[in-house]
């Protein structure tokens, strides 16, 4: 799990990798206003919208929480055990972090020491707009125990107990247990390059975990998956970008580190996507729908409650998706190929036979959103005429990156 979930309504309400987006519950006014506040002008205008949209929000998801809707997940255990499982590494072949970086009790004092040398004078190489990149996927990351019960609260598939023997539960644990890795490695080669704040890279987990994430359907399978797999494939193409970016500045072991990343991000991609492939063929049109719903509030970053604690904190996600799209690892134009790639896998633009009306309807609007963000994409290119500013970083001791803010 990594980069990128949440919210439009008719209206975009943000652009595809960029936060300006707020969780919809602190849309809500205040206790404090009055009616006649919350109705003037505007600002009541916007207000209700946003209000419509809560409500739409709880009607529309807990529809799938009916016993009909549940038997589709269950009917798919099945498949689940022959065509998920199989993509989880056991533990015994899977990489470890150490397989990546100098190991003290093998090396020695001075052969660690000198290895350590070499994992520095690399590193140096690493331009600071790449390094915010790295340490903002790696925060995102270390929110694992976040995705965890994100994930165990869709109802159907949860693993109820904690060591559940069913296929759902033993594919919820070993997925996590695979995402455990990448935050760990990622976090140990930040500390051995000497280039990273620690302390503030860990003080900015610390709040992500605390402050959660929004999940606008918290607790339907068919909404989570589709969110889910978007952001794996999301999660993979901004490692991968990553790793590339590393090679070429001439850090072949960070280009190995991220490379091995995404590689895991690439099969749970694959799991995710063939299950609600499935779960397309099952019921489409209650997984159009749920496709439709997700995308109007749009697949942000589970990371955009990140907060590093110092002066404008609560703007560290902009400022960190700002970096992300400006140096090429994950952009708005990232965003559309993997909303295109998703409407082939999931065949939303053949869907015909049995839909209801709110199915067509979220069926035109899935399959006409990638012409919407591709004119995103022309304002956001249009953007990056202005003038860059110095952004300084908490996690690299505040050195300033050039960036245009949205
Ligand atoms: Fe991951
Ligand atoms: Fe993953």
């Amino acid at each position: 799990m990594a980069p990128f979930a949440a919210a439009t309504t008719t209206t975009v309400l943000a652009k595809p990798g960029y936060p300006s987006w707020r969780p919809l519950d602190r849309c809500k006014p205040s206790a404090t206003a009055t009616m006649s506040t919350w109705r003037s002008g505007r600002t009541a205008a916007m207000a209700l919208g946003r209000r419509e949209l809560l409500e739409e929000r709880d009607e529309e998801w807990r529809r799938y929480l009916a016993p009909e809707r549940q038997e589709v997940l269950a009917h798919l255990e099945p498949w689940a055990e022959a065509n998920m499982l199989p993509l989880l590494k056991p533990a015994d072949s899977a990489w470890q972090p150490s397989d990546f970086l100098p190991d003290a009790a093998t090396l020695g004092g001075e052969g660690f020491a000198a290895a350590c040398a070499e994992v520095r004078a690399r590193a140096e190489l690493v331009p600071d707009a790449l390094l915010v990149c790295l340490v903002g996927n790696m925060v995102t990351e270390e929110a694992l125990p976040t995705y965890h019960a994100m994930s165990n609260r869709f109802e159907a598939t949860r693993d109820a107990t904690g060591s559940g023997g069913d296929a759902w539960a033993r594919w919820l644990r070993g997925w996590s247990a695979e995402e455990n890795r990448h935050g760990d490695l990622l976090s140990r080669y930040c500390y051995l390059s000497g280039r990273v704040d620690m302390r503030r890279v860990e003080r900015t987990v610390h709040a992500l975990v605390a402050n959660g994430m929004p999940m606008h359907a918290p607790a339907s399978a068919h909404h989570g998956y589709v969110y889910v797999a978007f952001q794996e494939r999301a999660t993979a193409v901004s490692h991968g970008n990553t790793a590339r970016k590393a090679g070429a500045c001439g850090d072949p072991l960070l280009a190995r580190i991220c490379g091995a990343v995404a590689g895991d991000e690439k099969r749970h991609e694959a799991a995710y996507t063939r299950l609600v492939a499935r779960i397309f063929e099952c019921d489409a049109d209650a997984a159009v729908r749920a496709m439709a719903y997700m995308m109007r509030r749009r697949i942000t970053m589970p990371a955009a409650l990140m907060d590093d604690g110092g002066p404008g904190g609560s703007s560290l996600f902009a400022r960190y998706a700002a970096a992300a799209s400006q140096a090429g690892v994950y952009t708005a134009a990232d965003y559309r190929a993997i909303l295109e790639h998703l409407i082939r896998e999931w065949k939303v633009e053949e869907l015909a036979a049995g839909l209801s009306g709110e199915g067509r309807r979220a069926r035109d609007y899935v399959c006409a959103l990638p012409d919407k963000i591709r004119r995103m994409e022309e304002k956001a290119f249009d953007r990056t005429k202005k003038k860059p500013s110095l952004v300084p970083f908490s996690w690299i001791f505040d050195r300033p990156v050039s960036l245009v803010l949205p």
